[in-house]
């Protein structure tokens, strides 16, 4: 070593070359350990740089699931805003409506009020004119009264405006009289206590009956309700065995049926009048076709039924008593027959009156005095001599047997000849070409 150190001694500018190339090498060296250190460096850094990409990708994607969110907030908050909107108009819609039928409804309570009111006022009216409420004009024009003459089939109301005088004695007993001489009657039951309908039909049967709606009440009900009824529908037959006679009967329930026809007839309800329900039912070929003569037995005063029967008559059958209170009722019922003869039906004739429950067949003096007194008050308030039938019926207990028993008179009885000889006498009333020809063997 020294003898190298001596060498460089000797030659300085080797060692200046050995010291320049020592501080190359070192500087060589340096830089290779940078190198080194900035690839470490370098390394890291792309490390850091696919980390940052990474990241970068996740967050561009999440930045695209919020842009998508976004727009999905939007399109919601462009929906929920129309949705709104439409909800307002809807609402703004239901008020206008609401609005709308409020103002009908008070339109309508206005119009009902007025109603009530003139309801109200016919009502009083109607109380004012007190019997004359039946006889005022009919509401629309009233069914056609088919003229005797050509429908041949005579229609009798029998009728007093006093109870207990025999009006349903008379019916049951007349209905009888021209059955047994070949007429086919149909006898209709029009009072309440369906006394007519006791006298041919059992209790029970009329229950079956009201139970099946086959009474005049139900026959009424269908009449203000159905267009077309048929009478028919509601006849009992036979009621004499072997004939071709028929009832409609009636229950104590008709006052219902009644009280409704004359609630709607008071107060207008009914579209159809109905005190003409019996004519238009009456009045038809079909009824013609199957019975000769109708016979009404009616109620003791003039309610719907009654008015129905004599808007539907030819004649009145008027039964009176030989007393004074019997006879006492007989001038009003003519002078309401009078009145009837505008509105309801001028057709309408008496057929006569006819006295029951007398003493005798001749009658004592007071009996005609009463009579007379009948007949005479009957001419005054008609203007003219109202028929008096010359057949009277005595006063005859086997009557009330009859009716208990639910039983008809036996040909050759007295009584029996009576009722034939009330028959044949209002025949002689009647056109010819109503009479039929006699076929009984009596
Ligand atoms: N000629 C008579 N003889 C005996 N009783 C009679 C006679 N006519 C009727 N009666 C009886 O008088 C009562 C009333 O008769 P009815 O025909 O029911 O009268 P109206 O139908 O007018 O109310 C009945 O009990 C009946 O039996
Ligand atoms: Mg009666």
């Amino acid at each position: 070593m020294s003898g190298f150190i001596a060498y460089l001694e000797q030659h300085p500018n080797l060692f200046v070359a050995l010291g320049g190339l020592a501080a190359i090498l070192g500087a060589g060296v340096g830089c290779v350990i940078q190198y080194f250190a900035m690839r470490g460096q370098r390394d890291k850094l792309e490390v850091d740089l696919a980390e940052c990409k990474k990241r970068e990708g996740a967050l561009e994607e999440k930045a695209r699931t919020l842009e998508a969110q976004l727009s999905q907030f939007g399109e919601e908050k462009v929906r929920n805003i129309s949705t709104i909107e439409n909800m307002q108009i809807d609402h703004q819609t239901k008020v206008t409506q609401l609005n709308e039928e409020i103002e009908r409804f008070q339109g309508e309570v206005e119009t009902r009020d007025r109603a009530i009111t003139r309801q109200k006022n016919l009502v009083n009216k109607m109380m004012q004119i007190e019997g004359q409420l039946w006889e005022k004009k009919a509401l629309s024009g009233p069914p056609k009264f088919w003229p005797l003459q050509d429908r041949g089939m005579p229609i009798i109301s029998v009728l007093n405006l006093k109870g207990g005088v025999g009006k349903t004695t008379v019916t049951a007993h007349l209905a009888a009289a021209f059955s047994a001489k070949g007429y086919r009657v149909l006898a209709i039951d029009l009072d309440l206590q369906g006394s007519l309908s006791g006298m041919f039909i059992s209790a029970s049967l009329i229950k079956q009956k009201y139970d099946d709606k086959q009474l005049l009440q139900h026959f009424l009900n269908s009449c203000t309700h159905k267009r077309k009824v048929n009478l028919l529908d509601y006849v009992h037959q036979p009621i004499f065995e072997g004939q071709q006679s028929g009832l409609v009967a009636t229950s104590d329930k008709l006052a219902y049926a009644e009280m409704n026809l004359t609630m709607s007839w008071l107060l207008r309800i009914a579209k159809k009048d109905t005190r003409f329900l019996l004519r238009r039912a009456l009045h038809q070929k079909r009824i013609a076709r199957q019975y000769d003569i109708v016979l009404l037995d009616c109620p003791p005063l003039i309610n719907t039924c009654c008015v129905n029967a004599l808007a539907a008559s030819d004649y009145v059958l008027v039964p009176t008593m030989p007393s004074k209170k019997s006879s006492e009722r007989v001038p009003y019922l003519l002078e309401a027959i009078r009145r009837f003869h505008v509105h309801v039906n001028p057709h309408l004739q008496v057929a006569g009156i006819l006295l029951n429950r007398t003493l005798r067949a001749q009658l004592t003096a007071p009996e005609s005095t009463i009579w007379e007194q009948v007949l005479a008050q009957a001419k005054d308030r008609m203007g003219a001599p109202v028929y008096g039938f010359h057949t009277k019926i005595r006063q005859n207990p086997e009557v009330r047997q009859l009716e208990s028993e639910s039983t008809f008179l036996e040909p050759g009885t007295e009584l029996f000849n009576t009722f034939r000889k009330l028959s044949e006498e209002l025949e002689e009333r009647m056109p010819r070409e109503c009479r039929r020809l006699a076929n009984s063997p009596y």
